[in-house]
């Protein structure tokens, strides 16, 4: 059961190399095409209560937890993805089809951590608090572990720094388990 450390280190960034899948960009105009139709806060259309044009409603349907449509990262785990590409049960939308590369823009988006902002303003990096030991172990959204140190927030990721050698890895917080998207958020100051 022994793993090099490089080997852990590759899996665990590896899920953060894909290209970007810009939400405003890439996904909103596949939604507002074929879904908002019935699915919108504006049309007053809200079949099973989903809205997708009202994104602090939507977000709330981006989790992962076993009744989120969208599991960020996974998009195997996506109700959301699945009911687009089944043609089974609750097929969406009803009686259409997505386009192959829209199917492959959203489970791209979705790998990437299904995030609002990727394309947005960025936020200015917060650098870290004083006196945070120089190496932590942090959890992926899959249950690796790295153990690295905390260099600063950038945007919607942290920067971490590999003790092997010092390399500096800017990763998705929203692939970090819930509890190392803390540590980095309680790791930066103020
Ligand atoms: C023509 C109307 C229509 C369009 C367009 C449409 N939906 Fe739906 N949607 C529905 C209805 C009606 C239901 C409720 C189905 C049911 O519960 O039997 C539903 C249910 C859903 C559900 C819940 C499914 C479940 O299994 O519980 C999701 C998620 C969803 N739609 C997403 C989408 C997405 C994403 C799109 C665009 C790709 C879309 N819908 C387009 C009418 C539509």
């Amino acid at each position: 059961m022994f793993l090099p450390r490089h080997t852990l280190l590759i899996s665990f960034l590896c899920a953060a190399t894909a290209g970007a899948a810009d939400f405003k960009k890439d996904i909103q105009p596949i939604l507002e095409k074929n879904c908002y139709e019935c699915h919108s806060v504006k049309t007053g259309k809200k079949k099973a209560g989903f809205v997708f044009d009202d994104l602090e409603t939507f977000k709330l349907d981006i989790a992962d937890n076993d009744v989120a449509q969208i599991r960020p990262g996974k998009p195997a785990e996506s109700h959301f993805l699945e009911i687009m590409v089944n043609d089974g049960k609750n097929h969406m939308p009803p009686d259409e089809q997505l386009s192959a590369s829209d199917i492959k823009k959203i489970t791209e988006w979705i790998s990437e951590g299904a995030s609002f902002v990727s394309g947005g303003p960025k936020m200015a990096p917060v650098a870290a608090k004083k006196d945070l030991p120089p190496i932590m172990s942090w959890t992926n959204a899959e249950g690796k572990t790295i153990k690295a140190g905390f260099v600063r927030l950038d945007g919607e990721n942290v920067v971490l720094r590999m003790p092997a050698n010092a390399a500096e890895v800017a990763y998705p917080l929203a692939k970090l388990s819930e509890a190392s998207q803390k540590l980095a958020r309680d790791c930066a100051a103020p």
